[in-house]
């Protein structure tokens, strides 16, 4: 014999691309390397493999990772590509390798592994939206913007209220993720195909030599569950729909002039010379179709599987590789756009009044001068009829109370609530956008950032 194992038993045979991951395993490659020096290592330290063949299943695996994905061997997949590389350099005894494991449990370290270092990532971007937004609320916490609710005028706020709204959202984005890897960060190694082994393994010290926090305990479990996958793609997903409505809100604002994007996140048009259109916010806006898309196919994969392993599992795995990608890219993307924008501040002053949005505070100061809220809403919707000024209110109150507006309040406060900047200003409840109450929250947000 020449020392390389066959495997041509079984799937040699017209389904044999189909069934082999191979290709999708580059994504893991590395991953698979180190798993397979953890596993050596341990096997070697507890006696169950010599150390000198340890040492020569090692060199090959150095010698492998050199020579990269790209030469390694046909196989149903990575794990059984290095195998055969590894027997192809140093004979029969790199077969040692897979010895008190199976690819379920390998497999299953291998995507850890690897997702570990994406959701990092993913993570990463998270924080690096959250100071985008916490530097457009520095600059902006006095430039007065319109609020919308229903996409109608509602009441008069500020940029940095508008980007620390945001960044509170990315900030529980962020928490989810890493709530995540916590999870992911658990080693399935040495639970095997899925009922453990006979021989005396060391899971504690494969799961310290690849950095994991702890051990996944019962060996079913750690071979066959995927739910570390489908919490993750959801978080990612959540992360998306987070950025789909900061991406919409841009893309109003540049339409209404408030915001210009820069070139950088720009697009042109191949026929229209004067176009500057907001592809990339686009673009950040459909990534939460992908992201739920991901979710939806990971479910469905994962439902209704038995325990333990099944072969469905080789394509669970792709829907987290295709979502942590597309959503990282997008929330780096969406970092990058709100850090270059430039806010218009006298567009934004001039808005920021138009249909009457000043109206919530106008009522609010009758309603503080004794007057039931109700009464006063009705004062003011009458008014706001006309015009959003305090001839409209004081012919209101006449029709309403049968006297002069003057009888319940100081004219000089109705023209200061009429007023988007007063208006802005009173709103100093706490989370409110005037700028003295934004400065706390900016303050909260400046120490998540340095805390996550
Ligand atoms: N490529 C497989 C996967 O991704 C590895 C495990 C194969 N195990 C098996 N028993 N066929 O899940």
């Amino acid at each position: 014999s020449d020392g390389v194992v066959r495997r041509d038993r079984f799937s040699g045979g017209p389904a044999r691309s189909f069934l082999s991951s191979l290709q999708a395993d580059e994504r893991i490659f590395e991953a698979d390397l180190e798993v397979d020096r953890a596993h050596t290592v341990m096997l070697a330290e507890q006696g169950i493999i010599a150390d000198a063949v340890a040492g020569r299943i090692l060199t090959a695996l150095d010698a492998i990772e050199v020579d990269g994905h790209g030469t390694l061997p046909d196989g149903e997949d990575v794990h059984e590509a290095i195998e055969t590389a590894v027997i192809e350099r140093i004979g029969a005894d790199g077969g040692k390798m897979h010895t008190a494991r199976s690819r379920n449990d390998e497999v299953a370290a291998c995507i850890r592994y690897r997702l570990r270092e994406d959701v990092l990532e993913a993570v990463e971007t998270t924080l690096a939206l959250r100071e985008s937004l916490v530097e457009v609320a520095a600059a902006h916490r006095e430039t007065i913007m319109p609020g919308y609710t229903h996409l109608q005028p509602a009441q008069p706020t500020t940029v940095a209220h508008w980007a620390l709204a945001y960044e509170g959202a990315v900030r529980r984005d962020t928490d989810r993720l890493l709530d995540a890897y916590g999870r992911i960060n658990e080693s399935p190694l040495g639970g095997a195909a899925f009922a453990g082994t006979t021989f005396d393994i060391d899971r504690e010290r494969t799961a310290a030599l690849l950095g994991f926090e702890g051990v996944v305990e019962n060996s079913m479990d750690a071979a066959s569950s995927r739910d570390f996958l489908l919490e993750t793609v959801q978080a990612l997903s959540t992360h998306a729909t987070t950025l789909s409505g900061l991406a919409e809100d841009v893309i109003i604002f540049a339409n209404r002039g408030f915001v210009d994007l820069s070139d950088d996140y720009s697009s042109t048009s191949s026929i229209m010379p004067q176009k500057k259109n907001p592809d990339t916010l686009e673009l950040v806006r459909a990534v939460a179709g992908d992201a739920a898309g991901g979710v939806q196919g990971l479910t469905t994969t994962l439902t209704g599987l038995p325990r333990a392993y099944n072969r469905d599992l080789q394509r669970a795995t792709t829907h987290a590789w295709q979502t942590v990608d597309a959503v990282a890219e997008a929330s780096a993307v969406a970092a990058g756009a709100v850090a270059t924008a430039d806010w218009n501040a006298e567009t934004l002053a001039a808005e920021a009044g138009a249909g009457f949005s000043t109206a919530t505070g106008v009522a609010d100061l009758l309603a503080a001068n004794g007057l039931p809220f109700r009464t006063a809403h009705e004062l003011v919707a009458i008014a706001a009829e006309h015009s959003a000024d305090y001839d409209a209110l004081e012919s209101a109150a006449q029709s309403v109370l049968g006297e002069s507006l003057e009888a319940h309040v100081d004219p000089e406060a109705v023209e200061d609530a009429l007023d988007p900047a007063e208006s802005v200003a009173s709103r100093d409840s706490q989370g409110g956008p005037a700028p003295e109450a934004v400065d706390p929250q900016l303050e909260s947000a400046r120490e998540a950032i340095a805390a996550d």
